[in-house]
C-alpha cells in the first residue's frame, strides 16, 4: 500500500494503473476510520483493481464556529486499518496541496446544500463537492463508494455527477450501526457516557417512524411531533426532522414508501445525523 501526499504523484500513480488496464475505485473520507468506513472500502475493493482512499479532513466544508481543529484524526491507525483491507494508495494531502494559496474556486448544488444540513451549516456541501470534485479531476475514478448515513451528501454528489456529465459511478454503502443501533460515526467519540446512552433515541425514533407507516400513520406533522418528542425526552436538541422524497429532498405532503426520513441532533455540542427510509 503506497501512501502519497502530492498531487502529482497520485496522478502519476493512478496514469500508470490505468495503462496496466485497472479499474479505478476511490472511497473518500476524512479519516479516524471505523466499521461504517472500512465496509464502504471493503465494498469498493470488490468492485475495482485498483483502489484509492483518500483521508482529508477538509476545511472547506466546515463552517468558522465547527469542530474542524479539534476533528479526530489518527493517520498511523488508519494506515494499519487500510493495508489489512488491502487498498493500494491512500491519498492524504495536506490543507495547502488541497487549496493553494489564492485558491477561490467552488462548485455547488445550488438548491440543495441549502436543504436539511445545508439550512444550519451553510457552507457544507459546497466545500464537500468542491473537494470531491477535485479528487474526481485527479484520480478519474471508474466508481466512487460514498456513506448513506451522509444520505443527503449522497445525493447531491450524484447529482454534481449528472449536471457536469462527470464519468463515475456513484455506488453507496449502507449505514452501520454499533449494537445498540446508534450510527457509526467519528463525532461519537465526542460523547459523554449519558449522551452517548441517550443517543440512541435517534435510531429508536426512526424505527418508530417506519413501524407507524407500517402501521397506517401518513401524516409527516405526527410523526415529526412524536420522534421530536422522543429526542428531547432524552436531552437532544433538534436541528432538523426531515421527511422529503428520497430524490429530490422536498418535503412530502404524505408519507408513502421509499420517503426519507432524516436528522439531525445535537447531543451537547456534537451534532448527529441519521435517517431511514420507510
Ligand atoms: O463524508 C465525508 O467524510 C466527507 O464529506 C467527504 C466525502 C470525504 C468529503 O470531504
Amino acid at each position: 500500500m503506497r501512501l502519497v501526499k502530492r498531487i502529482a504523484q497520485l496522478r502519476k500513480t493512478i496514469i500508470s494503473a490505468k495503462r496496466r488496464g485497472k479499474k479505478i475505485g476511490l472511497v473518500p473520507t476524512m479519516g479516524y476510520l471505523h466499521e461504517g468506513h472500512l465496509s464502504l472500502v471493503r465494498l469498493a475493493r470488490r468492485k475495482c483493481d485498483f483502489l484509492v482512499v483518500s483521508i482529508f479532513v477538509n476545511p472547506a466544508q466546515f463552517g468558522a464556529k465547527e469542530d474542524l481543529k479539534k476533528y479526530p484524526r489518527d493517520l498511523s491507525r488508519d494506515l494499519k486499518l487500510l493495508k489489512k483491507e488491502k487498498v493500494d494508495l491512500v491519498f492524504n494531502p495536506l490543507a495547502r496541496e488541497m487549496y493553494r494559496d489564492g485558491h477561490q474556486t467552488y462548485v455547488e448544488v445550488v438548491d440543495w446544500s441549502k436543504l436539511m444540513c445545508g439550512a444550519s451549516r451553510p457552507i457544507h456541501f459546497r466545500g464537500v463537492t468542491t473537494v470531491v470534485l477535485k479528487l474526481f479531476n485527479t484520480i478519474e475514478p471508474d466508481l466512487a463508494v460514498f456513506g448513506s448515513k451522509d444520505y443527503q451528501q449522497a445525493v447531491i454528489i450524484k447529482k454534481m455527477v449528472k449536471d457536469l456529465d462527470l464519468r463515475v459511478k456513484i455506488v453507496t454503502g449502507k449505514i452501520v450501526r454499533e449494537k445498540d443501533g446508534l450510527a457509526m460515526s467519528s463525532r461519537n467519540k465526542y460523547l459523554s457516557k449519558v449522551q452517548r446512552k441517550n443517543a440512541v433515541v435517534l435510531y429508536n425514533s426512526l424505527k418508530w417512524s417506519r413501524r407507524a407507516y407500517i402501521e397506517g400513520l401518513r401524516d409527516p406533522k405526527l410523526a415529526v411531533n412524536k420522534m421530536a418528542s422522543m429526542i428531547k425526552e432524552k436531552q437532544g436538541k433538534i436541528d432538523y426532522i426531515a421527511l422529503v422524497d428520497k430524490n429530490t429532498l422536498e418535503p412530502v405532503k404524505k408519507l408513502r414508501k421509499g420517503t426519507l426520513v432524516a436528522l439531525a441532533v445535537f447531543f451537547g455540542k456534537t451534532r448527529l445525523i441519521d435517517n431511514t427510509t420507510l
